[in-house]
This record gives structure tokens, sequence and C-alpha cells, in this order.
């Protein structure tokens, strides 16, 4: 069998989760391959309500293998935090599997990563404050602590001592806070290491024997591809590779097991955070977008940007993907729009990566509006003609079949296995 990649084609919050969630069914393991608890997924099921940061959608079902990968930076606090709530409702998380090389986001990361935007009056990028730039900045400074790691007082108290000396020297001279004691860190630290031993192993060998005895992968991405470190809006971005050629390093398997890239999109565009972002609206439509799509962030509670659909950006997004199938997301939030426009290409610039250095110029196509609750589609024939009109727009400019469309929150609102009308 082999592995598919679920991810976000934007900048974010695309629904992923869902999506995720649906196709995970079919899987045997669900795994994460970057990021941390910057990701914040919402699942709904049963009519409970589930935020996850750290852990991977997948440890809902009790027959799943659930993965977090050597490219995640993980936060041990926020995991153990979640792995209790879950157990609060019933959920067990036996089925948890977590690498040994996985780096660890410590409490400095997070201390930095928070001082760093507040000091940076001008340059901001609006990060979660999560600690994720500092920790993956460790990992390539070769500074970084794993997941191992912990299993050690010795090794742990060693490494430690190593990174206090420069954060501690960083946080009282530059920042003017306060420093951090190494004998509290390390006991803590040891502590948390002792209750995650039992998740602690070799996801590499794992994956690839899984793969050899014919089990299915679903890889879910976290953070979108427009917040990729290479080819995203740089600086404005994530610390990880978020695209689907991060998948293989991220988890110790082969490029080759990578069989199919579902690019998850909406129907619109959204952002948090700063950076560039040429199609924002900033006039009622941008309010309305918000209103509707309750576009506020999972993880800050941050209000979302939100503008037209970017398809010069998704052209791009889907080509360093590979996408093989599209999911389009919160159709329904466009329902009651008059005109309905896409941003069709970009007059001034050749690649979509050049929008930060450049003020860009950009052509709208325009639609006009189905004006009809999108919540009465039960199959493909519901769909309105100007609604589908701008459905295969999506499909024709980015030479990808649309496979899912989802027009709600509910399961009930999603349709599937759509390819075939937009061969
Ligand atoms: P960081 O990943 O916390 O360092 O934040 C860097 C940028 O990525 C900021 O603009 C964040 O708002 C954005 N970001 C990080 N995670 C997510 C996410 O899950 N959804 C949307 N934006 C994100």
């Amino acid at each position: 069998m082999s592995v598919t990649v679920a991810l976000g084609l934007q900048w974010g919050d695309e629904g992923k989760a869902k999506i995720v969630d649906f196709l995970a069914k079919k899987f045997d393991y669900v795994a994460r391959f970057q990021g941390g608890a910057n990701a914040g997924h919402t699942v709904i099921v049963n009519n409970k309500k589930f935020v996850f940061h750290q852990v991977p959608s997948g440890i809902l079902y009790p027959n799943k293998k659930v993965v977090i990968g050597n490219g995640v930076v993980l936060d041990p606090e926020i995991l153990l935090e979640e792995l209790k709530n879950l157990e609060q409702e019933g959920v067990k998380s036996s089925n948890l599997m977590i690498s040994h090389l996985a780096h660890i986001v410590m409490p400095y990361h997070k201390i930095l990563d928070q001082a760093s935007e507040s000091k940076s009056k001008n340059k901001k990028i609006g990060t979660t404050g999560k600690g994720i730039g500092p920790a993956y900045t460790d990992k390539v400074s070769r500074l970084g602590i794993r997941m191992e790691d912990l299993l050690s007082k010795d090794i742990l108290a060693e490494k430690v001592k190593a990174n206090l000396k420069i954060k501690n020297f960083l946080l009282k001279k530059y920042y003017g806070l306060s420093g951090l004691k190494a004998e509290k860190l390390v006991e803590q630290y040891t502590k948390i290491g002792k209750i995650l031993k039992p998740f602690i192993t070799d996801i590499s060998v794992e994956l690839n024997q899984a793969l050899k005895k014919n089990k299915s992968i679903l890889a879910e991405g976290a953070q979108g591809s427009l917040l990729d470190i290479d080819f995203g809006t740089y600086p404005y971005v994530t610390s990880s590779n978020t695209i689907s050629g991060n998948c293989s390093t991220g988890l110790g398997i082969s490029p080759f097991a990578i069989k199919d890239v579902v690019g998850i999109m909406k129907a619109y565009l959204t952002r948090v955070g700063e950076g560039p972002f040429p199609s924002e609206l900033f006039n009622k439509d941008g309010k309305k977008m918000a209103e509707k799509g309750n576009e506020f962030g999972a993880t800050t509670g941050r209000p979302r940007r939100c503008g037209w659909v970017d398809m010069p950006a998704l052209e791009y997004t889907t080509r360093l993907n590979g996408v093989t199938k599209l999911a389009v997301m919160k159709v329904d939030v466009l329902d009651e729009f008059k005109i309905v426009a896409a941003v069709d290409k970009y007059k001034n610039i050749a690649s979509f990566s050049e929008i930060v250095n450049k003020k860009v110029k950009m052509e709208l196509k325009k639609f006009p509006g189905w004006m009809s609750s999108s919540e009465q589609i039960t199959k493909f024939t519901d769909i309105p003609k100007r609604q589908l009109a701008l459905l295969k727009y999506f499909s024709n400019k980015l030479h990808t079949p649309i496979d899912i469309l989802s027009f709600g929150p509910d399961r009930k609102n999603t349709l599937f296995n759509l390819a075939k009308y937009f061969k």
C-alpha cells in the first residue's frame, strides 16, 4: 500500500482537520510530519468539539495508529494536556507513537518566540508564540533536545545546561527578562520523559514495516503551503517545510511511497499574522467572509484576514505539492455574495513567490453569485449552475479534479468522489 498526503494549499486554516478526519477512516496510520503546536485543528464528533494542537486528529479512532514524526517539533506540556483531556472524554491514547528523533519545544523557545515578536516592532511575523521558530533554529544549529534525550537524565542535563548558557544570556542581556534554572527544567522534563516513554519509538522502522505489510498511511500537513519556509512568503512563513516533499524526511519514508496528494483549499482566502496578501478585502465583503466563515484562529483566537481566492497562488502550490485531487472547502461562505471574484492572474510578476518584494498588479475574474443556500446540496446534480461554473474554473485552472466539496462543518454538508465530474 502507499502514502496519501493531505495538506493545505493556502496560508493555513483551509479546513484540513475535517478532511483528514473523514479520510482517516480508510487508513491504518495517520501521521504528522512537520510543525508543532502552532497548528490548531477542530474536529466535531457526536456534537462534541475537540481542538487539537499537537496530537494528530486520527487519535479519535481506536483502531488507527497515530504517529508524530521526527519532522515535528513537539511541545510535551501541550501534548500531555491534550492526552489528559482526551482521557476524560474516554478516548484512549495507547495507539499514539512519537519519533525518538522529534525535537522538543522547551519553555525557553516559547519565551524567546514571544520576546522576539514584541521586540521587533516593525518587522513582526505575527507568530503563534508557540516556540516553533526557536525550536527549529536549535534543530538546525545542532543544539536541539530530542525525544530520546528525555529518557536519560544525564544527557538531558548536559544539553539543558549548554542551552541555558546561551538562552539565559539572550533572555537577560538582550531581552531584559529573567533567566531559567537548569535543575528545574531537568527535573520537569525527566518526569515528562518517564510519562511519554511508552509512546517513544523509531517511527521510520514502524512505517516502513507497515508499508511492506500493505498498510496505508495518511500523512497530514500542518500549516499551509504558502507558509513553507522555502517557497512561502518568506520571512512571513512558519519555520518548517509544509509541502508534500517534507513528508518523506519528516517520517523517514521513501518519496516513492507517496501515491496521492490531496490539496485542500478554501473557496476564498484567509491569512493569520503578517505578510503580503494581494487580494485581501478591507470592505464589507471581507467582513462578511470573516463572520460567515467564523474566521478566528483555533490556536490564538486572532481574527483572520480575508480576501478573494488567488489562482496564481494555487497554481504555484498545486505544482509544488504534485496535487492529484482537490478538496474545496467552505463554499457555503460565498452563498450570499452577488459577485464572487478570484485573482485570475498577476500582470507584472512571473511567479507567485515574487509577491514579497514587488508591488503586484492583479487581474480579477468575476462570477455572478448563486445567491442560494448550499445547505440543501446532497449530490453533485444539486450544485447551482453558477456555483458549478466557479468550481469548474478552479479545476480547469489547476489542471486537477475536485474530488471533495464541503459546504459546512458537518459531515452531511460534504460531497465525496467527485473527480469523475471534473475530468
Ligand atoms: P509560527 O509557525 O508560530 O512561527 O508562525 C509563523 C506564521 O505562520 C504566522 O503568520 C502564523 O500566524 C502562521 N501560522 C502558523 N501556524 C498556523 C496555522 O496552523 N494556521 C494558520 N497560520 C499559521
